[in-house]
């Protein structure tokens, strides 16, 4: 048996007929750009998290930095990320011009970490990032409480995090705006690049929408120096589809994850995500951690499990961000994650005999590279 770390094949099979359809719809309207699909999935996804506006865009990198410049963030700003995410978070700050600056995440969840985050927070901030990483979401009230202390925004990043909850709400409301993407392997992915922008905020999201289509007022005419950042109409109707069906899917993920912490609990040389505590999991990936990283994705990947490294590299040593003068040792925890962590397959047509199997070649390897 092997099993892959995700399987989108799968993922679709049951829902092409449906898709197509769709797809065959903005061919025979030719609205193929923006156009009434993007509108109805925009109007979905707002309401799935509670928000009053949905900015659909062409990736959740593009929805980062256009959240950012909507706020006015620019030269001579600095925007706090966490050391430990996808380097995306990072770019959209550069991409304004201003300056990241990166913290620590939290030892058990590997999130942005609170008591870190006061540290760096200075005159110059002006907006933080918290990143709802794995899925799990951020301690939205320490970090809203920091960043009101000292009037910065709070931009937060869910692009893997659809559905999840902080203390019963649903993240996408807790800052000025959050980001979404829609990569094709997210817990809602389109079929190519897709983003969003969501917000309670009515100027902004009319500043979003600005930015997105070349910082046109009317037609032809062009308010700011704005970008070609918007969603297609295929990946409207393609995500209109699946958004009907993220919260079941977000109900296998959390039942698969479930069940791999029940069966690897107390394996020694493993560490299994923390408890959720206040915060809903949507387990877009299920991530342990081993002092013998290495050789145990070497040994997994022998026995045939697609595993998975978020992130084998925290961003304040890559080199892209050599110039910003951080050194190894300065974001311990965040190093130690990078070192450490392990994701496992998890997606939501995962049967139970995969899940078993995971599990007992789980416990193999383990005892193969020991502790
Ligand atoms: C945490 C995080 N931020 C930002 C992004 C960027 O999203 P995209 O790949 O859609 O540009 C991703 C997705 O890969 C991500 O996981």
């Amino acid at each position: 048996m092997k099993v892959p770390f995700n399987d989108l094949t799968r993922h679709h099979a049951g829902l092409l007929p449906e898709i197509m359809a769709e797809i065959g719809d903005v061919f025979s309207t030719s609205a193929f750009i923006l156009g009434p699909k993007v509108a109805a999935f925009e109007e979905r996804f707002a309401a799935l998290h509670h928000a009053p506006h949905c900015v659909g865009v062409n990736s959740g990198t593009s929805a980062l930095h256009l959240a950012l410049l909507s706020l006015g963030v620019g030269p001579g700003d600095e925007v706090v990320v966490p050391a430990l995410t996808f380097v995306a978070t990072s770019w959209a700050v550069s991409y304004t011009g201003a300056t990241p600056v990166f913290c620590d995440v939290e030892e058990a969840t590997g999130l942005m970490d609170p008591e870190s985050l006061k540290r760096v927070m200075g005159p110059r901030t002006k907006a933080v990032i918290p990143v709802h990483l794995y899925g799990r979401a951020c301690d939205m009230d320490a970090i809203c409480g920091l960043a009101g202390e000292c009037g910065a925004a709070v931009v937060e990043d869910a692009c893997q995090a659809h559905c999840a909850e902080w203390k019963g709400r649903r993240v996408g409301t807790f800052g000025a705006a959050a980001c979404f993407s829609f990569y094709p392997g997210k817990n809602l992915g389109a079929a190519g690049e897709g983003g969003a922008v969501l917000t309670r905020n009515d100027a902004l999201a009319a500043r979003v929408r600005m930015l997105r289509d070349h910082g046109q007022t009317s037609r032809y005419h062009h308010g700011v120096v704005g970008f070609n950042y918007r969603m297609d109409g295929i990946q409207g109707a393609v995500l209109g589809v699946k958004a009907k069906r993220v919260e079941e899917w977000t109900e296998r993920r959390r039942a698969v994850a479930a069940f791999y912490r029940k069966e690897l609990e107390g394996l020694d040389g493993l560490t299994l995500p923390a408890p959720e505590g206040p915060a809903r999991h949507v387990y877009h990936l299920f991530v342990v951690r081993s002092p013998r990283r290495d050789a145990l994705l070497a040994a997994l990947a022998a026995r045939g499990v697609g595993c998975g490294l978020h992130y084998p590299l925290p961003l304040h040593l890559q080199e892209a961000y050599a110039g910003l003068g951080y050194s190894a040792g300065d974001l311990p925890r965040a190093e130690a994650w990078a070192g450490q962590c392990l994701s496992l397959p998890i997606f939501p047509e995962m049967s139970g005999e995969e899940m078993a199997w995971v599990v007992d070649q789980c416990r193999k390897a383990v005892r193969e590279c020991g502790r």
